[in-house]
């Protein structure tokens, strides 16, 4: 029964949200995994993006349940780089072969339309594609970066239960996020979303809406990540068992119903499994984001413990990554990957 729904998800990219609950379920989910690496290698080939990803602020005014960087977590020593040091931090990256920079930071008001501006200026001289994951921001600060040269934007739905996401997320609304992304598609950003997968209270019918809800969209990119608990937040005593597994169904599962947009291997696979990043460029993903941050603010860029490499250096970061993807048979594809390239090329 599942080998038919797989098979026909192969060919047609369309499942009902039974069907996808039902893969979800998998007890042993290899094929899954087959399928999804197979429609991966059909739709946006062998090559791998690398997006150099720069953590520049940990100042946060929200209050996630989940977020290491919570504004109520008192122990985190805040950090920001100066737009100077952003805008080296790219240069470096660029310099060691970067054709994406991300920009990453919790919702932090320092950094005003102004500021953003300007740095995403500067960035963009640097003849690279240029991703915002800022958070939650006004259309018209969304039209300004983008006039600005700003690219892509990265904002994770987190959890399509809108219920869950209210209680997880006090103080912020789940409309507002859902408008958030459309207003982002309608100003003509590439945009990325994403969920968490084994948040406390979430169910797997949850998660199958999720997908329904990056189709019609429809998503550009989108990362999925296992929860984490972090020991200085409200959820600290959640479990963490079987999310690296869910995950990376769900991912698979993503790749038969969005076959050609960019999905990448999150680094907090990684965190729950030695293999996390190449098992998912196994099971569909085919974009990898490494920290180009300098080693200094590593730690205290912390959303859930455990996140690796956070004693080594940008370059040390970059071949390590090429190295791992080397080793599967894939390899690092020296352009900035947008959207719908690969098949464009092809044909
Ligand atoms: N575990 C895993 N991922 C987390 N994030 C935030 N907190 C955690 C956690 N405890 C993720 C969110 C956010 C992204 C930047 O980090 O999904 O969108
Ligand atoms: Fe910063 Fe959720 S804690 S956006």
């Amino acid at each position: 029964m599942s080998d038919e729904i797989l098979q026909r998800a192969t060919q047609t990219h369309t499942l009902s949200k039974a069907e996808i609950v039902r893969l979800l379920s998998l007890e042993n989910a290899e094929k899954l995994f087959v399928a999804a690496d197979k429609v991966r290698r059909q739709f946006v080939g062998d090559g791998v993006y690398l997006r150099a990803l720069i953590e520049f602020s940990n100042y946060c005014k929200n209050n996630c349940l989940y977020c290491g960087i919570r504004a109520g977590n008192t122990h985190v020593k805040r950090y920001r780089l100066t737009p100077q040091q952003i805008i080296k931090t790219a240069q470096q990256a660029v310099s060691y072969g970067y054709k994406t920079i991300v920009l990453q930071s919790g919702e932090d008001v320092w950094f005003d339309t102004d500021k953003l501006c300007e740095i995403i200026r500067e960035i963009k001289k640097l003849d690279v594609a240029l991703t915002l994951s800022i958070g939650e921001k006004s259309r018209e600060e969304y039209a300004a970066y983008r006039a600005a040269g700003a690219d892509r934007y990265l904002l994770r739905i987190e959890t399509t239960d809108k219920n869950l996401y209210e209680k997880l997320d006090p103080q912020m609304s789940w409309e507002n996020r859902v408008r958030c992304l459309y207003d982002l598609k309608e100003l003509g950003y590439e945009v990325g979303s994403g969920s968490l997968v084994g948040l406390p209270g979430q169910t797997v019918e949850s998660l199958a809406d999720d997908l329904l809800f990056f189709q019609k969209l429809p998503v550009d990119m989108a990362g999925i990540g296992p929860f984490i608990p972090h020991p200085q937040t409200p959820l600290a005593n959640e479990k963490s068992d079987g999310h690296f597994e869910l995950a990376l169904k769900m991912m698979a599962v993503m790749r038969l119903l969005l076959p050609d947009i960019n999905i990448p291997a999150t680094t907090a696979m990684e965190t729950l499994h030695p293999q996390g990043r190449l098992l998912a460029l196994k099971s569909g993903a085919n974009v990898v984001m490494p920290n180009t941050t300098d080693t200094e603010f590593r730690p205290m860029y912390e959303l859930y413990p455990g996140k690796i490499c956070l004693g080594d250096c940008a370059e040390k970061c970059r071949g390590c990554v090429e190295n791992k993807i080397n080793s599967i048979g894939r390899f690092v594809a020296h352009k900035k990957g947008f959207h719908g390239d690969y098949l464009k090329e092809k044909n």
